[in-house]
This record gives structure tokens, sequence and C-alpha cells, in this order.
């Protein structure tokens, strides 16, 4: 029987995978010798019966180790499990190199209503992440930030996602930490922080799944030799008020000026900022924080990182949005609890910010602009919301509108970070 037939068997009646099993089964299908349909099989049969922690780890490596491997143990990384608004990495990550921690980051683009760190890089004019190897460490010493699109790492979970992606296997815990982890093992960084998202705009729903996710990334990169913390963030609301490529990085640059910014953008981005340094061992890393970002020295480091990305640093002053534009009315009166995450997300996507079908080009000056906050008092008719770009508008403006939660009395905001381990 071949190893992938013996692998199926195994598992559809809920046994443990050995690991030379799941090597053999993982190099297999990435060298393109075992057929989608036996692939999706063994993937379903995950899915139902589960994976114990030894199977999951094995997994993990293999995948790992399915192609080139990078090194950067000095460097700090971190990782979200996907959002809505989230811009997490664009204004944490410039504030921790700027106190002494760098940063060798590899990211991916969007994938359905969560917004992806290349998208929003490339809305800067010029900017590339398409980085050699030799450049993206040339980088990470000479700017001490560098974010490259991940290419030939972990090639085995590229092709096992996209099959999950079409089998309805994406959402099995095990398949979702040995995938992430494998490319976070792969580029190599030597401290990772885990930002797990909750709520309605991300994977993980309720606080449980998502501390069940946490304790599982870190547990696995510990396992592979990474010092890892995880936090749990609120996503039931999106991040900030931007939701949206260009819309995102102004964001960004505001809070990166010292400006004032969205209250959860300033404390997710500043926890996750000392989070790093902490992992990092940088000393007293919240004054380290609150130095870079009033010394303008994070909004430096992000300018200097834009120019060696091949960015127009002049253009960051007033990046393009689409002209295309239309205000959302309040449905109702009273004060603005939230707006629902999953329900902006649709509407970005929609309007042009993500991708409805694998490859579609992104407009990068699309989206949606919060412009009330929880907490605010509105009236029936008063403007809540501001929509960029021309697809599918009217949708969008629904969305955005049934988004909209409002409670007869003023509701405290929910809490930006929820748990940390
Ligand atoms: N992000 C990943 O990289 N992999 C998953 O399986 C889910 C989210």
């Amino acid at each position: 029987m071949s190893d992938i037939l013996e692998a199926i068997e195994i598992k559809k009646r809920g046994g443990e995978l050995p690991e030379h099993l799941i090597h053999s089964v993982v190099s297999g299908y990435t060298a393109g010798e075992i057929p989608d349909y036996q692939m999706s099989a063994l993937l379903m049969a995950i899915f139902i019966r589960g994976m114990g922690y030894a199977e999951t780890l094995a997994l993990t490596r293999a995948m790992a180790d399915s192609g080139k491997r990078y090194s950067f143990p000095g460097c700090v990384d971190k990782h979200s499990t996907g959002g809505v608004g989230d811009k997490v990495s664009l204004t944490a990550l410039p504030l921790a190199a700027a106190c002494g921690a760098p940063v060798a980051k590899l990211s991916g683009r969007g994938l359905g209503i969560t917004g992806g760190t290349i998208d929003k890089l490339e809305s800067i004019p010029g900017l590339s992440c398409a980085l050699t190897e030799e450049r993206f460490r040339r980088q990470v010493e000479e700017v001490g930030l560098a974010i490259a699109e991940a290419g030939e790492l972990a090639p085995a979970d590229k092709a096992i996602y996209a099959l999950r992606d079409a089998t309805g296997t994406v959402d099995s815990l095990p398949l979702i930490g040995s995938s992430i982890v494998s490319k976070k093992a792969a580029t190599g960084a030597g401290h990772l922080l885990y930002d797990v998202k909750c709520g309605s705009g991300a994977f993980m729903r309720t606080p449980e799944e998502a501390r069940e996710l946490a304790r599982l990334l870190v547990r696995l990169s510990g396992d592979l030799g990474i010092r890892a913390a995880a936090m749990i963030t609120d996503m039931s609301h999106p991040l900030g008020r931007a939701v949206g490529n260009a819309l995102e990085v102004r964001e960004s640059l505001g809070f990166l000026r010292g400006e004032e910014a969205p209250e959860d953008l300033e404390t997710v981005a500043r926890a996750v900022a000392v989070r790093l340094l902490e992992l990092k061992g940088v000393p007293e890393p919240e004054r380290a924080v609150g130095r870079a970002l009033s010394s303008g020295a994070a909004y430096e480091l992000f300018v200097r990182f834009v120019r060696a990305q091949g960015g127009d640093a002049e253009a960051l002053e007033e990046l393009p949005l689409s002209p295309k534009t239309r205000e959302v009315l309040s449905p109702g009166e009273g004060y603005v609890r939230s707006f629902d995450a999953l329900g902006v997300g649709r509407a970005a996507l929609l309007l042009g910010a993500g991708r409805r079908k694998k490859g579609e080009p992104v407009d990068p000056g699309a989206g949606v602009e919060l412009l009330v906050r929880p907490g605010d008092r509105v009236e029936r008719g008063q403007p809540v919301a501001r929509l960029y770009g021309g697809r599918d508008v009217e949708r969008a403006a629904g969305l955005v509108s049934g988004a909209l939660r409002l409670s007869p009395e003023p509701a405290p905001p929910p809490p930006a970070i929820l748990d940390s381990l």
C-alpha cells in the first residue's frame, strides 16, 4: 500500500499518524507525486478526526523543511491570524525596530475579508516586497526592518493551504497551527509574538477558541526553538478607523508621527511592540516605546524602510485614495456600541480593497473609513462612514449600515486586548 493510502486508512479510523508517514506524504504532495484527490481525503480525515500534539508537531516540521529555510536568530517577528483594519505590523514593527529589535518579516496578501500586509505596503508607489534573500538580509542589518513576500519558504504549506481552501478543511486547529508555525519556523526569527484575533472578523470567533490556538502556536514554536508568546486581541470591531490598503497606511503613519490615534490601535500597537522587546530582552520596553514615538524615531525608521524597498517616501504624505466616495448615514439614533468587523470587512472587499477570487488585483485606494467610534452619540441620518471605491457601492453601503450596532445608553468599548500568554 502507498504511504498516502496508509495515512488515509489510519486517520479515517482515528489512529495516530507516525512521523515518517507524515514526512513522506508532505514531501510527496509538494513534489506533485500525490494527487489532489488523495491529499483531500487525508485532509478531510484529519479535519474530522483531529490530530494529537506529536502528529501536529511532525506536520509542522515537515512543512517547514519542505523548502528553503532562513535563519535570523537575533530578530523578532510577529504574526497575526488575520483581521479587519489590522495594521499592527505597519505600526508595532517599525516601533520595535526603532527600539533596537531588528525585524525580519515575511508576509502574505489579503485572504478573504482579512487584509494582508503586502497589499497594504504596495499602496505606496514604487514599494516592492519581492526581495531576494541577499537583499532581505542586508536590509535587516542596515535598516533594522525588512518585509518580504514569502516566496520559496514552506512550499508544502502553500500547496496544502490552497487545497484546504477548496475542500472545506481550513478551520481545523491542527491544520491552522501547523500552517502558521511552519512558515514562521522557515523564516527563522528567534523571537515571535502571535497576535491571535478573536471575534466576527477573525478565524477564531470565541475567546476559548482563540486561547486554544494561541497555546498551540506557542507550544509548537517552542518545540522548534523559537521564543514565542501570544496575545489575544479583539476583532469584533475593526482595529482603528481605516479599513483598506492606502487608508490603513495613512492611519499608521499618523500613529507613528505621534498624532492622535484611535485608542484601540494605540493600545494594541504599543503592547505588541513592548512584548516583542520583552522577548528580545530589551530593558525598560515601555519607556523605549514611548521615546521612539515622541522623538519621531519610529516614523523615521518607517521612512528609511520605505526607501530601502524602493518606495516613494515623498508620496507618503498624500497616498492616493479612490476619488469615488460615498457617505453611509446612520439608520437610527443612539450610542455607537461597535461596527461588526465581518460586515465592514465584506464591504471593503466588495469596494475593491480585497480579492473576490484568487489573483484578482486590489484597488489600493478602496476601503471604508469609520467616522464614529464606540461611545459616540449619533443621530439618524448622520454620516457614520465614508466608502472609497467604485465597485458594488450599494451593497457595500448596505453592509456598513447593517454593521453599525447602536444602544440607547453609552456602552464601554470592548477591551482591545483580551488575554496574553
Ligand atoms: N493562516 C495561515 O497561515 N494558515 C491557516 O491555516 C490559517 C490562517
